[in-house]
């Protein structure tokens, strides 16, 4: 039995990570902005599985409320085996067209909210000789695609780095890149998602599955589903000039919406 820790863990991912880790008896600290969500998922966990769930209300894009959850996950008191990077949020409208300061905050969520607490967390686990982190990305990382894939796409190469500083220390970094997922992110973006093909939609719950899976096998990145693992394939080996036109397609379209 270890502690997990998951950012975003009321809703989507977050929450399909927090029900597969209390499913497999791991004890949970949770953390969200809003109170009220992180005691119904709290209530949830409990009340199905005889574990411990702490919560924490803290937004995430504010240096306070995030050295507090850093200093939560440095705790060598209370440890915590494994960190889950997840919270994040899209925007519906394009760099020039959004307010700068909505770009800021989402940059402070997927990149250095990750930063600071992946450090927290690898210096701890790294001093034990044991732990793991998971920070979820994107599989729009692998494509030039707007301000979020570009979080993204740092996101991963962080990641990485990580995972290649770690070796050897008994601790793991994964990032795990998914598609489009239903969850309430594109809805909370004001992002239409209607036409997207049912073969595109990934399933949560399957996805974390696998992600624990990849991570357990020693996996650096993880790329849910056949389908994103040929489109992340072929971003990857393309030309980029062929990989910046279609993806500029891809975006306009979207801007044509706006
Ligand atoms: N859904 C997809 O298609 C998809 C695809 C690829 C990657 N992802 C990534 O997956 C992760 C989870 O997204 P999701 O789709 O599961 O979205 P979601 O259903 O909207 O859940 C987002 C979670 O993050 C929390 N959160 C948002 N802003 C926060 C902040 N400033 N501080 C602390 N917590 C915050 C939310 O709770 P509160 O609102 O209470 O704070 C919620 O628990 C994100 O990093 C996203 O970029 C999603």
């Amino acid at each position: 039995m270890s502690t997990a820790l998951v950012t975003g863990g009321t809703s989507g991912i977050g929450l399909a990570f927090c029900r597969e880790l209390a499913e497999r008896g791991n004890d949970l600290v949770i953390v969200a902005r809003h109170r009220a969500r992180l005691e119904n998922v709290s209530d949830e966990l409990r009340a199905r599985h005889s574990i411990n769930v702490e919560i924490l209300a803290a937004d995430l894009s504010k240096r306070a409320p995030l050295r507090r959850v850093a200093d939560r996950v440095a705790d060598r008191e209370r440890p915590i085996d494994l960190l889950v990077n997840n919270a994040g949020f899209g925007m519906s409208k394009s760099f020039l067209k959004g307010e700068l300061a909505d770009e800021e905050a989402m940059l402070d969520v997927l990149c250095r909210g990750v930063l600071v607490l992946s450090h927290a967390g690898a210096l701890s686990m790294k001093d034990r000789g044991r732990g793991a982190i998971i920070n979820v990305s994107s599989v729009a990382g692998f494509a030039p695609m707007g301000t979020y894939a570009a979080a993204k796409a740092w996101c991963t190469a962080f990641t990485e780095t990580l995972a290649h500083e770690l070796e050897g220390s008994g601790v793991s970094a994964t990032a795990l890149c998914p598609g489009f997922t239903r969850t309430e992110m594109h809805e909370r973006a004001n992002v239409d998602m209607s036409r997207l093909p049912k073969v595109m939609w990934l399933e949560a719950d399957r996805l974390v599955r696998d992600c624990l899976d990849d991570v357990k096998a020693g996996k650096v990145i993880s790329i849910p589903g056949a389908q994103y693992k040929l489109i992340a394939g072929m971003a990857q080996v393309a030309p980029r000039g062929l990989v910046r036109a279609l993806s500029g397609r891809a975006a306009s379209v979207r801007r044509r919406q706006e």
